[in-house]
This record gives C-alpha cells, sequence and structure tokens, in this order.
C-alpha cells in the first residue's frame, strides 16, 4: 500500500543548518524517499518563498504547495503529516492535524512542545482520535546507541543501575539525550527530579529559552537513577550517554556531543574496550529509520518506539527539571503544573538572562 505524505514547516536553507532554522522538513522529505511505500505529495508553510523551492525539490506539483495548513489537509487529505515547525507552535498544528480526523499519524519534531501542559494535550487528542502521534528522538536508531542497548541487554555489565548524560541544555538537545536514557531503561516512567539551572546568558534554539547551566539527579520507578550535567557545566558528566550497570560501564560517545569514538565498553576487572561502529552520534539516516518506524506503525496499528507515551517520559523530565529549580526542591511525579518553567521564570523576572553579545 502506498501512503501519502505532506510536510508543514518546510524551512529556509537546508544547506545552512543553524540554531536560527535547521530546515528539518528537508530531512523528513528525504527520509518518505527513501522509505517504500510512501509518497510526498504537499507541502504547507506559511512563508510561500521556503514551500516553493522545497516543492522543486521534492517533484510537488504547485495544487501540494500551500500557506494554511488546514487547507492543505481538507484539499490532499494525507495519511502521515510531518510537524517540522518551531516547538512554540508544535502543539497547536499537531493537534490541529489530530482532530482533522484526515491523518492516520503525525510525526512531529522534538522538543514535543513549549509547555508540559501542550505536550500531555497531544497526547490525549492522539489516543481520543486513535492517531499516531510520533516525535523525532531519532538517536534510538543510530548503531552507536542500539548496540549499547544490545550490549546492555546480553547482560555485558550486569544489571543497569544509573544513566548519565551531558548536553548543550536539559530542552533543545537533552530531550533526544532524557529520551535515550528511557530508551536504555526500558521506557520505565521517572517518580522524581531534583535540579538546579543556571540562566544568566540569553540562548534562544528555535524561538525557545535554554538554561546556560544545569544540573538534574532524577530517579525512575524500577530503581535505576539518572545524572545529567549541561551547558557550562556539561563536562562533569563528560559523555553523551553513560550506562552504569552492577558488573562494569558502557559509554556511548566519551567525552560528549562531539565525541569521535562512538562507543566503548569496560566490564569490572577489566580496561576500556573500543567497540567499532561504521556510524557515529549524528547521521540523517537515523531520521529515516525512524520515518520508517513510523509508516511500519501505520502499517501494523502497533505503536512506533517514538510514540507520545516515550516522548512523554523524556519530556516530563525536562519541565520537571525546571519546576524543581523553581521550587528549589525535588519534584515527585506526576509532573502537575502546566507551563514551561524556565520561559515563566523569565516573564516574572526571577531569571534574568542578559543579550548574548554575538
Ligand atoms: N531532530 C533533530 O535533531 C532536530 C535538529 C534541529 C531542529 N530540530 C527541531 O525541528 C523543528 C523545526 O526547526 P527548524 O530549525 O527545522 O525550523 P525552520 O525555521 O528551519 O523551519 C520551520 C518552517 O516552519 C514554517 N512555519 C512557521 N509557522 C508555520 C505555520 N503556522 N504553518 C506552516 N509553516 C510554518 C516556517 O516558515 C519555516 O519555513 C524544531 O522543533 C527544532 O527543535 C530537530
Amino acid at each position: 500500500m502506498t501512503y501519502t505524505a505532506a510536510v508543514i514547516g518546510a524551512g529556509p536553507d537546508p544547506e545552512n543548518p543553524s540554531g536560527e532554522g535547521y530546515a528539518m522538513g528537508y530531512r523528513h522529505a528525504d527520509g518518505y524517499e527513501t522509505v517504500e511505500g510512501v509518497e510526498l505529495v504537499a507541502v504547507a508553510d506559511i512563508v510561500p518563498e521556503n514551500a516553493r523551492p522545497f516543492a522543486a525539490e521534492y517533484d510537488i506539483d504547485d495544487d501540494g504547495i500551500f500557506e494554511d495548513y488546514e487547507r492543505m489537509l481538507d484539499t490532499v487529505e494525507p495519511d502521515i503529516v510531518s510537524v517540522t515547525v518551531p516547538p512554540s507552535i508544535h502543539a497547536d498544528i499537531s493537534v490541529g492535524c489530530i482532530r482533522s480526523g484526515v491523518v492516520e499519524a503525525v510525526h512531529c519534531e522534538k522538543p514535543m512542545s513549549r509547555t508540559w501542559g501542550e505536550a500531555r494535550l497531544m497526547a490525549q487528542e492522539a489516543d481520543r482520535h486513535g492517531v499516531h502521534l510520533t516525535f523525532n528522538h531519532q538517536r534510538r536508531f543510530g548503531e552507536p546507541f542500539r548496540r549499547a542497548k544490545d550490549l546492555l541487554d546480553a547482560g555485558e555489565v550486569g544489571t543497569l543501575e544509573r544513566v548519565e548524560f551531558s548536553a548543550h541544555n536539559v530542552y533543545d538537545y537533552g530531550s533526544h539525550s532524557f529520551d535515550l536514557c528511557s530508551y536504555y531503561n526500558d521506557e520505565a516512567n521517572a517518580e522524581w527530579v531534583l535540579a538546579n539551572v543556571d540562566y544568566r546568558e540569553e540562548d534562544v534554539l528555535f524561538g525557545a529559552h535554554n538554561e546556560n547551566h544545569a544540573v538534574v539527579q532524577w530517579a525512575y520507578e524500577n530503581g535505576v537513577t539518572g545524572l545529567a550535567t549541561t551547558g557550562v557545566g556539561a563536562e562533569t558528566v563528560g559523555c553523551h550517554n553513560r550506562l552504569i550497570g552492577s558488573e562494569g560501564v558502557i559509554e556511548v560517545g566519551p567525552g560528549g556531543v562531539g565525541a569521535s569514538e562512538p562507543l566503548r565498553i569496560r566490564r569490572d576487572g577489566e580496561g576500556w574496550e573500543s567497540v567499532a561502529c561504521e556510524e557515529g552520534l549524528h547521521d540523517d539516516a537515523f531520521i529515516y529509520r525512524g520515518i520508517e518506524d513510523v509508516v511500519s506503525a501505520v502499517e501494523t496499528g502497533e505503536p512506533s518506539e517514538l510514540c507520545a507515551r516515550n516522548a512523554l517520559v523524556a519530556t516530563e523530565l525536562i519541565f520537571g527539571a525546571w519546576e524543581s529549580a523553581r521550587r528549589r526542591g525535588r519534584v515527585d511525579f506526576p509532573l502537575t503544573v502546566d507551563d514551561n518553567p524556565l520561559e515563566s521564570m523569565v516573564e516574572s523576572g526571577d531569571l534574568t538572562p542578559e543579550p548574548r553579545e554575538d
């Protein structure tokens, strides 16, 4: 069966990605072109100058180009929609697609949403309308991450006791990092989080605030604990992902986000052993595999690994960490606030980041 797909949010220039704009719509479109059984038929973007070159690149007819995504849904009725717009409008547009009654799957970019309330609403509406809602936490599909999980599941370091990561921040990059922790820990729910943040210089990425420095400790319901350091303090953990087991340690990207060694393992009583991988920590192929998983979910009716339920675990930890900084104390889950605590602290004047100089 061939499914039709559409992208909402083409992006400006795929050749020059930055925190201002990454044109993720193109990476999703490349995924739809790569995966069998899907045809990309439409694009919606409020900026026609972004939609037109995108349509030309992917041979989308003029009648598949829209400014208004709702008109696109009504006219084209795509089976699968990618939502690759800034995080502040993920919820509005994803919920709009879900409620349209037209689509079978909404594949949205990470982080889930601007606020914790929006994240829960998206998941609730997807459930209510029987739509597959997924988030592009694509690193799950990268070889070093997959192999680390295989080593863990094979008992090479005993039983998992703690997951750790270092990242630029808990939200923009940390969304991937917390999601990987869920992946390693068999998607267990989190129980509590304790964190503090420093936000002295504005860091707005894809339109959203990100702290400069955080220390985060958390625990899952299955007893596994977590530790993360971000930003200027990232090197304290100093590893993209560390899996500490009862009989050894696995490190994915020792050194952190830009690490060149993808994977190594140290069994108790032995030294570090590098594990050869053909892929590094960053590769567009991971995105294509994620899309393949979404298409397979539509085909089989089984949830994708990228499903909203899994993404909610990571997202609760993100907003929970910021809420812990606001409350100056541990936050026990379920997290009951609806807002984005970091953004609210900036708005209230509790945090006063200076404008960035560059
Ligand atoms: N998965 C990853 O590794 C990864 C990497 C980078 C960015 N991202 C995420 O991808 C998302 C998109 O970021 P980007 O940098 O690609 O954005 P971008 O700015 O490059 O592109 C967004 C596009 O959305 C369009 N748009 C805005 N409002 C719209 C609306 N109401 N209807 C239709 N189109 C609209 C804009 O005109 C623009 O063309 C963000 O959530 C970002 O965090 C993910």
